[in-house]
């Protein structure tokens, strides 16, 4: 192993100094460090700096459910915790009962036991146990354990995901010795084999991060999971992903009107094709908030406000349909039957999560058909006689050709 770097009281200085601008501890962060020294445990825990950024990354993605792999005395487990929206929850798997017998009591000391779930006993045999159980997918994991089994945590980190989850894996550079071969030393060998997989699975864009501080020379990996080759058999994943596909066609086919055009009023529907558009892209903004319900508030309409392009609106539907398609998954994990209140018109009314969602999908279908008509009536060659093909049917046979 390399030898400590000269750079390193600097590195020290400038992460007190971090710490004290950006990320300063309270009493429970203290003391949990403090009881790890008392039990002689190794001084492995992340940095404070380090931890104040896994909290801005859970706070940046809205994360709901986390999983940690490795807990310690939980040090990290309180900053990610802390980084939860309200009403969230953390899971920590930790190999060690005394670990986890530490780690409980510095997460009650920060307030946090009804939020976090310390699982006892080797973390691949509680990676199948959460599989098995179909726990609902996390919206940010981190692999933090021993490094030799970092290629199964990373799979099972997958196979616990929905699209658009966070993945954040530490020590992935240790001290460079990451790029040495044939070392002999598993946990060198379980990085450079993770790295391995990470860079040739197309679910993950991913970004490695070489870093220095408090802890040395060391790095982290960054890995997104994208969208998931699906068995496409699941009605709900067909209506949400259908819906966005076609309201994208129509709005490709308005990308070639004039803007006189895209705004010309017709006594149909909204009243404009820029209307009737904004109107199924502000209905997805609007009903992910609702699934999501309290503590998540209607975000403001974005209808009647400003004026947008055709690629502007495109751009915002991308997001929106992320966006519900995230609102959909955790739907589904509170189960589809759970009911929930709707202010509508002055007047409060019970849906139930699995009929807002049939609402949502099909109001799209709605209001795109008033579109194709205005479309037509438009009469621009290349665009009214060769209307888009959206229904569910065109979709399929797109997919396949
Ligand atoms: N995330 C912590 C540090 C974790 S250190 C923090 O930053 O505060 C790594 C932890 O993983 C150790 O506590 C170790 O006991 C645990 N560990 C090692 N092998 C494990 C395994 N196979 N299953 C579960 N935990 C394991
Ligand atoms: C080690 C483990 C860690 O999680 C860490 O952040 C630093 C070192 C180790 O096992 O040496
Ligand atoms: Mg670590």
């Amino acid at each position: 192993m390399s030898p400590a770097s000269p750079q390193q009281p600097t590195w020290d200085a400038v992460d007190r100094a971090l710490e004290q601008w950006l990320a300063p501890q309270d009493e429970a962060l203290r003391a949990a460090t403090a009881s790890a020294d008392r039990e002689g445990l190794p001084r492995i825990a992340v940095s404070p700096a380090q931890g104040r950024l896994l909290e801005v990354l859970a706070l940046a993605i809205g994360a709901r459910r986390i999983l940690e792999i490795g807990t310690l005395a939980g040090f990290s487990t309180i900053w990610l915790a802390r980084g939860l929206v309200p009403g969230g929850s953390l899971v920590t798997l930790e190999l060690d009962p005394e670990r986890a017998r530490l780690a409980r009591t510095n997460i009650d000391r920060a307030k946090l036991t009804a939020k976090v779930e310390v699982m006892v006993g080797p973390a691949l045999a509680s990676l199948e146990s959460l599989r098995s159980a179909a726990t609902p997918p996390f919206d940010l994991i981190f692999i933090d354990a021993d490094k030799e089994n970092c290629p199964a945590y990373l799979d099972h980190a997958v196979a616990l995901s929905r699209e658009g989850t966070l993945i954040v894996v530490d020590n992935a550079i240790r001290r460079g010795r990451l790029i040495e071969t044939e070392t002999g030393d598993a946990s060198v060998e379980g990085v450079r084999a993770m790295m391995d997989r990470i860079g040739k699975d197309p679910r993950l864009a991913a970004a490695g991060i070489q870093t220095v501080g408090a802890k040395g020379y060391d790095g982290i990996v960054l890995a997104l999971v994208g969208d998931a080759p699906r068995a496409a058999g699941d009605p709900l994943d067909i209506l949400l992903r259908h819906d966005a596909w076609a309201t994208r066609e129509v709005l490709r086919a308005c990308g070639g009107l004039t803007e006189e055009q895209w705004h010309r009023r017709f006594e149909i529907g909204p009243g404009s094709l820029h209307d009737a558009l904004t109107h199924v892209v502000g209905a997805m903004l609007r009903w992910a908030d609702r699934i999501d319900g309290p503590p998540t508030e209607l975000r403001p309409s974005i209808e009647g406000v400003a004026q947008r392009t055709p690629a502007e609106l495109l751009a915002l539907l991308e997001a929106a349909e992320s966006g519900l398609a995230a609102s959909a998954d955790r739907a589904r994990a509170r189960g589809l039957g759970t009911e929930f209140e709707v202010p509508l018109a002055g007047k409060t009314h019970r849906f139930t999560l699995g009929a807002a969602l049939v609402h949502v999908t099909t109001h799209g279908m709605h209001h795109r058909a008033q579109c194709l008509n205005m479309l037509r009536h438009l009469s621009v060659p290349g665009i009214s006689d060769r209307l888009p093909e959206i229904d569910p049917l065109d979709w399929q046979l797109q997919a396949e050709a």
